[in-house]
């Protein structure tokens, strides 16, 4: 917490919440933890969860909820139509963003489904800050392309740059210049940019970018699933906005959007999804498509158990004391293993520490994936389970060639206030060892590779016997430790 000082003069992150419901973990040893990852065909979305010590996989619909919104889960009205939560939910979102159009949805991809079937024409382009896996295959799948205008900087791994998320502007112009306005659906600025590891977009790069959407013409989508730590990000690197209270800024940036869409499962700490827009013939157009994916407009897909969480996780993120909780962890972890040298995105950004496997597996191809081998690496060191982000998560070109990933991440994700410090810490050092024995670990090939998003379910197998040599060494090192 910033503002709180150790006599040390340490920089420890105290957490702001203690912990009244606990779920009992397994460590197994690194033989089983060996097998597991070959039963698992290398892939951790493949791992069985009671042989995963930390399940650092996402921060997605597996955060710690409040007694409030468990309270408030029983008070759920359970009805098809009408019910009185959907009403709760929409009030509350109606207040926090003052957008006056809300649909529900069942969770992040399900309202990009939604937005992209409304807005995509195929031929379009569609441009934004970053792609996110989900949603670059609706557009893909709707007839439209997806152009990045990043910053050069949102690109480099060791970076002092604090809002490494933001557009490009001179791209922006560019691109829509050659494109065309009516050739692109609309522009798109992701929160917490994922892939290039959970970095935040400026209030100011959003404030421009919607002034040229608007003398444009076009329309603006915001991704605000990982809103939560941009706005912790807005508020403690930009100066302008330390004294601006969480909602006002969040009213800000959604006065800026002419959609904003979000996965509960993240935002709000819950699970479901779901749209807000201030336009009536847009609203219209893309309610027709909730009771055809969805479910009826009161409901959307999400339990009414969960709207309620919803409705009071959306509150408490509107606390600083809550959005605070992941960023700074993040950093411990970062700064742990920053101590020994191993190559992470800089600056810490929300969601996740991102371990850089390009500079980490230096030896190994792109093609061999050395994101996907540093994550099953991870998991046979230390029993947690992250995840892949670089060619791995990518789809191939239409001629079967590799799409090669800008970055090449292991994405070590920090679900919100499930880990305590001296977890995070055991995952640190086991990544420190196996950063001294980085040379032990070898590439991968597929095995069972399907087309779309193979990341989730596709199979590898190691190129050579690297994992046992990993394994035996770990066993050499540390005796008869777990
Ligand atoms: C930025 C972003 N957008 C969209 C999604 C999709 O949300 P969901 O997983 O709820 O479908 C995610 C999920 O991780 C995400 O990180």
């Amino acid at each position: 917490m910033s503002n709180v000082k150790f006599m040390s003069g340490e920089n420890i992150p105290l957490e702001m919440h203690k912990v009244r419901m606990v779920q009992k973990v397994n460590l197994i040893p690194v033989e089983d933890r060996l097998e597991a990852m070959q039963d698992a065909g290398f892939n951790t979305f493949l791992l069985q969860n009671r042989d995963v010590f930390m399940d650092m996989l996402t921060d997605s619909g597996v955060n710690a909820m409040s007694q409030n919104q468990y309270a408030a889960m029983m008070q759920a009205d359970d009805s098809y139509a009408g019910s009185e939560t959907y009403y709760r939910l929409e009030a509350v979102l109606q207040d926090i963003f003052a957008m006056k159009y809300f649909l529900p949805a069942h969770q992040g991809r399900a309202c990009e489904n939604i937005i992209a079937q409304t807005l995509v024409k195929p031929g379009q382009a569609t441009i934004m800050n970053y792609h996110f896996t989900t949603t670059k295959a609706h557009i893909t799948l709707n007839g439209g392309s997806v152009e990045e205008i990043l910053t050069d900087e949102g690109f480099k791994i060791k970076s002092d740059v604090p809002f490494k998320g933001d557009i490009d502007i001179d791209k922006l112009k560019e691109c829509i210049n050659r494109i065309g306005t009516e050739n692109i659906a609309f522009v798109r600025i992701e929160a917490g940019t994922n892939l290039i590891g959970g970095q935040p977009v400026s209030m100011g790069n959003m404030r421009e970018v919607s002034k040229i959407c608007r003398d444009k013409g076009l329309k603006l989508v915001f991704d605000a699933s990982l809103l939560g730590d941009n706005l912790y990000f807005i508020k403690v690197r930009d100066a302008a906005y330390k004294d601006v209270n969480i909602k006002d800024i969040t009213r800000e940036i959604a006065s800026l959007m002419d959609v904003v869409y979000f996965s509960a499962r993240k935002l709000g700490s819950a699970r479901g999804g779901g749209i807000l827009c201030s336009d009536e013939q847009l609203y219209l157009k893309m309610r027709e498509l909730v009771p055809l994916y969805e479910g009826f407009l009161t409901y959307g897909g999400m339990s009414v158990r969960e709207m309620e969480a919803l409705a009071v996780g959306l509150q408490e993120t509107m606390d600083f004391d809550v959005i605070n909780q992941t960023p700074i962890i993040v950093e411990a972890l970062c700064n742990e293993l920053l101590k020994h040298d191993v190559p992470v995105v800089t600056p810490p950004g929300g969601l996740g520490c991102h371990v850089d496997a390009m500079e980490f597996c230096a030896h190994i191809p792109q093609t061999q994936y050395p994101a996907g081998a540093l994550a099953a690496s991870i998991y046979i060191a230390s029993g947690v389970r992250c995840m892949e982000r670089g060619t791995l998560s990518e789809q191939r070109n239409e001629d079967g060639s590799e799409r090669l990933a800008e970055m090449e991440l292991a994405r070590i994700a920090v679900p919100r206030r499930v880990f305590t410090l001296s977890q995070v810490k055991y995952t640190a050092d086991r990544i420190n060892w196996l950063y001294k024995n980085r040379g032990l670990i070898g590439g991968l090939e597929f095995v069972e590779e399907p087309k779309m998003l193979r990341f989730f379910f596709g199979r590898l197998k190691p190129i050579g016997n690297w994992p046992e040599v990993l394994a035996k060494k770990f066993r050499e090192d540390f005796g008869d430790s777990l």
